[in-house]
């Protein structure tokens, strides 16, 4: 059996191929670890739905989508792992796993949506012989994973369609190929746009504080070729007065009914700032993010991370370790504030049903 997290692969120097954050390969799930990002590319091996959970609490892997197509893989880790010799033993070991693995982010409801997925179908499943319904949770994993990739596919498109010519576009945090099963939501419309012509400049949000737009999003625009400038967060305000944005595209959490979407800490600024300064302020998300059953963005959960990532930047330390922090991981940006929602199934504008 492959041991936790297992190094696989170490790479020096940009990747030629699409980026693939979560792959199965070999009977074992295999993550791009984002910590390291951009300094250095290294893929590990998972065997266990434990590492996996780990993986997923940590930031190996991260990104709403992301984080919903690998949490499906460890369930079926979950399934080869048990030993049971009935369904109802079966389902017994891989609650244990599913319980684990949601307990692992509150905020992304792709998370919730993936294990649930993933129930439905072992839930479907026959006694006999158990190894099919093994199989049965594999495809379904790998579909969840195919569907995601085509999902940004089509929103790139859609979203595209809204970027005018010689755009100059501010993204926050990381919504591309790292934090899905690739090509990316937000980024997604960004890469579309690019391969449209469309793109002269991505402002990159450096996303303080765990920096996913200056670690991620610039190595994906670097080894894509985007034209983008990396800034301070603080710095939006200033090229947006300075009318040096069009559009602000970003992904998001989780998407309540009425519109209201939690999104990486700091979007909700980005949105104030862009409505006082008359620019779009679109979201770019798959309905896997959308959750019906929560009428307002009041009811979402929101993360809030150790100090440590507040206090320090890498090994660096930026505040005393005596100072108390607050830090939410997410934020709320009202529905009234989003210009449209961008879907695979289309541009959604408001007033948001769903
Ligand atoms: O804490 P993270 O890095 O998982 O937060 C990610 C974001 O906020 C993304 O914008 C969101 O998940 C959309 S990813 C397509």
């Amino acid at each position: 059996m492959a041991a936790a997290g297992d190094p696989l692969v170490g790479r020096d120097g940009p990747v030629t191929s699409a980026i693939t954050p979560v792959r199965w390969e070999h009977d074992r799930l295999v993550l791009l670890d984002q910590r390291l990002l951009p300094g250095q590319e290294l893929e590990r091996v998972y065997g266990r739905w434990e590492d996996v959970a780990d993986a997923i609490r940590t930031l190996a892997v991260r990104g709403a989508p992301a984080i919903g197509v690998t949490a499906a893989f460890g369930v079926v880790l979950a399934a080869r792992a048990s030993t049971a010799t009935t369904l109802d033993g079966l389902l017994a070991d891989v609650e244990v796993a599913i319980k684990g693995l949601a307990g692992t982010r509150p905020t992304a409801v792709n998370l919730f949506w993936a294990l649930e997925r993933m129930r439905r179908t072992l839930e479907a499943g026959s006694e006999r012989p158990l190894d099919e319904t093994r199989a049965r949770l594999l495809k379904e994993a790998q579909a969840i994973l195919d569907e995601d990739v085509a999902a940004n596919r089509a929103m790139g498109d859609h979203g595209a369609a809204l970027v005018p010519a010689r755009a100059r576009i501010l993204t926050h945090c990381n919504a591309g190929a790292l934090a899905t099963a690739g090509y990316g939501t937000a980024l997604g419309v960004v890469r579309s746009a690019h391969a449209q012509g469309k793109v002269a400049l991505l402002w990159v949000d450096e996303t303080r504080p765990v920096m996913q737009g200056s670690r991620l999003t610039a190595w994906e625009c670097v080894r894509d070729g985007i034209p983008h400038r990396l800034i301070a967060d603080v710095a939006a305000a200033s090229v947006m007065a300075r009318g040096e944005v069009d559009l602000v595209v970003t992904g998001a959490d989780r998407i309540a009914a009425n519109g209201d979407t939690a999104n990486k800490i700091g979007t909700y600024a980005l949105a104030v700032l862009a409505r006082h300064h008359g620019v779009p302020f679109y979201v770019a998300a798959p309905y896997s993010t959308i959750d019906p059953t929560l009428p307002s963005g009041a009811h979402i959960p929101i993360e809030e991370r150790e100090a440590g990532e507040v206090r320090r930047v890498g090994a660096q330390a930026t505040a005393p370790d005596g100072s108390p922090v607050y830090n939410p991981a997410f934020d709320v940006t009202p529905a009234t504030l989003i210009s449209a929602i961008i879907t695979e199934r289309g541009v959604v504008r408001p007033p948001y049903r769903f």
